[in-house]
C-alpha cells in the first residue's frame, strides 16, 4: 500500500464514525412511474432517511456501531437550486462541521448543479472535515438504481480518517468539489474534472488515492448572510455573436459577466467590444472556457482576466461570492 492509499475495510475494524448525511433531492432521491423508467421520472421525492434505510450496506454499518444521521435540508430538482437552498444548506453543513462528535457530512445532490453547490461549500467553508457530495443518474425505482452504491461510498468516505474538504462521489470515484462537473445527460459514470482527473477511485470500499485531499482557505459563511445576491450572468461568445445581451444586461443592473469563450479563453470580437464597454463601468467581468477540459493558459496581452480551468457555472459563483465578499 502506498502512502497515500488508504485501506477502508479496516475503518469498520477500528472505530465506528459518526456521519450526518443532509438531504437535498435529485434523481437519487427521484420517482418514475415504472422501473424501467430511467428518464421520464421527477427528482426529489423519497425522503433521506428512507433513502438510507434502503441500502444494506449502511445497515451494516449501523449494526457495527457508526452513527449515521439524517436531515432533509431541501426536497428539490437541483436545476432548480437557488441562494436561499445554498444559504440553508452551507449553514446547516457548518452546524454539523462544529459537532466535536461528528467525523464526516455526507450531502446528496441532483447532478445537474452539484459542481455549483460543490464549489460554493468549499470555496465558504473549506472544511478540515469531508463534505461528500452524492447524486444518481437513476432514479430510486429504477430497477437497477445507481443511488445506493453511491450512497454507501459517499458514507465510507466521509468517515475515513484523514479525509477532509468538499469531495464529490459519483460512480466510483471521488472528486475535489471545486473541479468535478457534470459530462454526460445519461451514463452513469456523468462526471469528470477536466485535466485534473479524480482524487481516488473507491473500489468495493476501498479507496485508491491519487491525489490528496482538497485544501483552502474558508471565505465564511458571512458572505452568504445578504438577502440580495449580486446578479452574476454567463454569456457564450458563438459565431454570429454580437453585444446586444450585454447591453441589455447592463441596462438590468448586472454586476458580474462570465463568457463562455471559444478556443484559449478568444471572444467574439463584438461581444467582445460590449464586455470591455462593461468592464469599464466596474462589472466583473471574466472568460472562462465554453466546453472541454483543459485551462486557459494566458496570452500575457489579455484584455480581460481569465477563470483557469473552471467551467463557466463555477466562475459564475467565484464572481459571485468575490462579490459578496467585497460587500463585506
Ligand atoms: C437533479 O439535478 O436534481 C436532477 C437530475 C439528476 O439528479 O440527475
Amino acid at each position: 500500500m502506498t502512502s497515500l492509499e488508504t485501506n477502508l475495510a479496516s475503518i469498520s475494524r477500528s472505530a465506528p464514525r459518526h456521519i450526518v448525511v443532509l438531504g437535498t433531492g435529485g434523481t437519487l432521491a427521484g420517482t418514475a412511474s415504472s422501473a424501467d423508467d430511467n428518464v421520464g421520472y421527477t427528482a426529489g421525492q423519497v425522503a433521506v432517511s428512507q433513502l438510507l434505510a434502503a441500502v444494506p450496506a449502511l445497515q451494516r454499518r449501523s449494526s457495527e456501531g457508526w452513527v449515521i444521521e439524517s436531515e432533509q435540508v431541501a426536497q428539490i430538482d437541483s436545476k432548480d437550486m437557488g441562494h436561499a437552498v445554498w444559504r440553508r444548506l452551507a449553514e446547516r453543513v457548518q452546524h454539523h462541521l462544529e459537532r466535536p462528535e461528528v467525523d464526516g457530512l455526507v450531502v446528496t445532490h441532483g447532478t445537474d448543479t452539484l459542481e455549483e453547490t460543490g464549489y460554493l461549500l468549499q470555496r465558504v467553508l473549506a472544511p478540515v472535515k469531508p463534505v461528500v457530495l452524492t447524486a444518481a443518474m437513476r432514479p430510486s425505482s429504477a430497477a437497477q438504481p445507481d443511488g445506493p452504491q453511491n450512497l454507501a461510498d459517499a458514507v465510507t468516505v466521509a468517515g475515513l480518517p484523514g479525509a477532509r474538504g468538499v469531495v464529490a462521489v459519483l460512480a466510483g470515484k471521488v472528486w475535489w468539489g471545486t473541479e468535478v462537473r457534470k459530462v454526460h445527460p445519461y451514463r452513469l459514470d456523468a462526471f469528470d474534472a477536466g485535466d485534473a482527473g479524480p482524487l481516488a477511485h473507491i473500489e468495493e470500499g476501498r479507496l485508491r488515492q491519487l491525489r490528496d485531499w482538497p485544501t483552502g482557505t474558508a471565505l465564511g459563511l458571512q458572505v452568504l448572510a445578504a438577502d440580495i445576491w449580486p446578479e452574476v450572468q454567463i454569456v457564450v461568445s458563438h459565431a454570429g455573436a454580437d453585444g446586444r445581451m450585454v447591453d441589455l444586461l447592463m441596462e438590468a443592473g448586472v454586476q458580474g459577466l462570465v463568457v463562455a469563450a471559444t478556443g484559449n479563453g478568444t471572444v467574439h470580437q463584438d461581444l467582445q467590444a460590449a464586455l470591455l464597454r462593461a468592464q469599464s463601468e466596474g462589472v466583473a467581468v471574466v472568460r472562462a472556457l465554453r466546453g472541454g477540459a483543459g485551462c486557459i493558459v494566458p496570452t500575457g496581452h489579455d484584455l480581460v482576466p481569465d477563470a483557469g480551468a473552471l467551467s463557466a457555472v463555477q466562475a459564475r459563483i467565484e464572481i459571485l461570492l468575490r462579490l459578496l465578499a467585497r460587500r463585506g
